[in-house]
Formats: structure tokens, sequence, C-alpha cells
């Protein structure tokens, strides 16, 4: 979809097609096609249904506002989550940040629709003149349009200066698919930098595996996982304390690094899984603790422990028996507890989990967590039942 094709769909004739698009939702798409080509012509017909294609995937991410909203596919894939949004949202508040928003590479809006919503003004930029006609449509579509501006401009010209915070997502997506190097984003790390240092407040949403050398001493750095999957790290400045945190959503639960290290032992009668935001926040130590734990290995975040604390910073699983890491010894164990299915997890490990789901040929009727990890150093296997979720 390029910059016309999208233009027509705002139009009224545009949005009857959209909406003629959404209700052929699930039909075959040749048929739906053929339907909507007797009343419009083919780039309409391609950009209405691409768009309601694009609203029913973008459901999962922004819920019942996706039906009202506009995506371009790089634009969607890109975007906050809309709790990750709402979090970032409500953590500028507790700042006692004032009202005015930069965001300076604006995306679809994920952001800065948020933001709006939560009563701020955002001055918003994108490089791409598509990108923002989108996302200044998704500010008109939510009813935030007096709340926002959005221009085509690079990140570069933005001023932090004239606004009460910064905020920038850069791309993360070079031509060669995804970027893990700053110094591969878009806008570049340099620019990004330059535009924190002028900020009086300034928030700039990362990956969650960005190289701790890349975070400024000044910032707090926090990652943030969804339902326990790690979406982002977002570096803080001006802002609370420098250092590192994590939290979880949807829960909201936040841990602060205190610098406590766990000790280590041997395997417990529990084995605790921290969850990712807590594990690339270096915070095993901090779970440690909450748990009463060490970790059977200095260098794997598996928590050993005795007692079965409920805590949602990590899955916990009760150890049943462990074994150094040999196929045919962990076939014969499972064999002899009639484990047929089983969940493997791994670190610290090499091993191809479907190659070894494979060579296992379990057969019997009850479920079993696998752990393959190191034990001092050792290949190890833990043969656990579930003892909670995280
Ligand atoms: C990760 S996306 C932003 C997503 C957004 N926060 C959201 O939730 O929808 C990054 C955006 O930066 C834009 N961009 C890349 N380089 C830029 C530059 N030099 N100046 C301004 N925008 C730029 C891209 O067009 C892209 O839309």
């Amino acid at each position: 979809m390029d910059l016309d094709a999208f233009t027509e769909l705002l139009t009224p004739r545009g949005l009857r097609a959209l909406a003629e698009a959404e209700e052929l939702a699930g039909a075959d798409p040749v048929a739906a096609a053929t339907r909507l080509r007797r009343t419009y012509d083919a780039a309409l017909t391609s950009a209405a249904l691409t768009q309601a294609g694009l609203r029913e995937r973008a459901a999962a991410k922004f819920g019942a506002d996706a039906a009202r909203m506009f995506f371009t596919p790089h634009g969607l894939e890109q975007s906050t989550r809309a709790e990750v949004a709402e979090h970032r949202a409500r953590r500028l508040a507790e700042c006692g940040a004032g009202p005015r928003v930069a965001d300076a590479c604006c995306g679809i809006g994920g952001d800065f629709l948020a933001l709006a919503r939560a009563g701020r003004t955002v001055e918003a930029v994108d490089a791409d003149p598509l990108t923002a006609a989108v996302a200044r449509a998704n500010a008109d579509a939510l009813g935030l349009g007096e709340r926002v501006t959005v221009r085509v401009a690079d990140a570069a010209t933005v001023r932090p200066e004239d606004h009460d915070v910064l905020f920038a997502d850069p791309a993360r997506r070079g031509s060669r698919g995804r970027t893990f190097d700053p110094m591969s984003y878009s806008p570049p790390w340099p620019v990004v930098l330059d535009l924190l240092s002028r900020a009086r407040l300034a928030c700039l949403k990362v990956a969650p595996g960005i190289p701790y050398e890349f975070i400024p001493a000044q910032a707090q750095a926090e990652w943030v996982s969804y339902k326990g999957e790690v979406k982002e790290a977002a570096l803080w400045t001006g802002a609370g304390e420098p250092g590192r945190r994590a939290t979880l959503l949807p829960g909201g639960h936040t841990l602060t690094a205190t610098g406590v290290e766990a000790g280590t032992g041997p395997v417990g009668r529990y084995v605790y899984e921290p969850d990712g935001a807590a594990v690339r926040a270096h915070l095993v130590g901090e779970v440690a603790e909450l748990v009463g734990g060490w970790l059977a290995d200095p260098m794997i975040a598996y928590i050993s422990g005795d007692e079965p604390v409920d805590t949602p910073w990590a899955a916990r699983y009760e150890v049943v028996e462990t074994l150094p890491f040999s196929l045919k010894r962990l076939r014969a164990a499972l064999r002899a507890r009639r484990v047929g299915n089983v969940t493997i997890k791994k670190r610290g490990s090499a091993v191809d989990i479907e190659r070894l789901r494979g060579d296992l040929r379990l057969s019997g009727e009850e479920s079993a967590v696998v752990i393959l990890t190191r034990i001092m150093n050792k290949p190890s296997v833990l043969i656990c039942r579930p003892s909670r979720p995280a």
C-alpha cells in the first residue's frame, strides 16, 4: 500500500470499501477480491483487503481499538503492544513529568496513542510519509487528534528542549531484517543519544538484548515482559535513580536491582525459572532472595530452593530426579516413570530440543518437565513435575 492508496482508503468511499472487506473476513481471498472489484478499482480493493487483514491481526496487540485503527505491515510489527504503552504512560505520570511529549520516530502511533489518552499532548515525527499518515489517521480515529500532531521529518530535527519528555523507539529492522546492534538502529544511535542528552526526561525503547555497554550510565534500564515473554527494554533518564529494574505485565510487578548475589549449592527440592525480564535485567540474585534459593551453577539462571515459594517472578518445578546428561540414561529414567509427554527446557545446554524429543521415543501416560542445564559446569538433566507456573 502506498500513500495514494492509503489516502483514498480514508475517503468515505475508501472507508465503505474497508467496511465491506471486513465483512468478508474469513471468505476465500479470491472470492472476496472478486466481490469488491464489482464496486471498486484494483488499487482500492487491494488496500481495503490488506487493511482488513491487518486490523484482524492487530487485535492481539491493540484489542478493540484495532477495529478503528490503520496499519502498515511493518508499522504493526514494530508497534508497541497497548498494555506496554499504557504501562509507560503510567510511569511517566508517576515521574511527575510535564504534559508535552515529543515522539521522535512514532511509527503508526502505538506509544503516543497511550500517552495522549493519558492526557499528554504529543508532537510526533516519522521519516516515512505513509507511516506518518497512518499515525495521524490513528490519532483521529481514536478521538485523540486534538492532542497529537504528526509531521514527516527526520528525528534529528526534533528539539527535546521544547518538550517536557522525549520518547524515541528507533526502528530495529534494517534491509537484512531485525538488527540487534544499536549502531544499526534508525534513527542512528548517536542521533538518539544526542536527543536523550538534551531532554529533561527521556524514555528510549530498545531491544531487550541491548548490550549493556550501550546503556548510558545515567539511565535507569527497565526490562518489560508481558505474559512471560520479554517485550522490550526502556532506558529512562531524568526519571529516578540510575540502575536496573524489571516489570511484569499485565500484573505490574516491579523488581529493582539491589546488587544481592545468589549463593551456590546443590540442586534443591524445587527449581525456579525466573521470568526473562528478571534474567535480562540481571536480577537473578534478587529473585533467588525472594524464594530463599541459590544457584546450582553460578553461570546458569535456574534457581534451586527447598521451599515452595509462590512468586510472579519465577515458574516453579519440583525436582524428582537429577542425572548427568546422557540420552540413554534420560530415556531409561523417563521410561521407568512411564513418561510419554515432556516439556523440555534448557539453559546452558547446546542440545537440540526437537531432536532430543524424537530420540527419546517416549510412551506412557505420565507428563514431566525435563530441564537440560549445567551443574557446576557438567551437562545435567533435571526431571521435574510442574509445581506452579509463574
Ligand atoms: C519501531 S518504529 C516505532 C513504533 C512506535 N513506537 C509504535 O509503537 O507504533 C520506528 C519508526 O522509526 C521511523 N524512523 C526510522 N528512521 C527515522 C528517522 N531518522 N527519523 C524519524 N523516524 C525514523 C520508522 O519509519 C519507524 O516507523
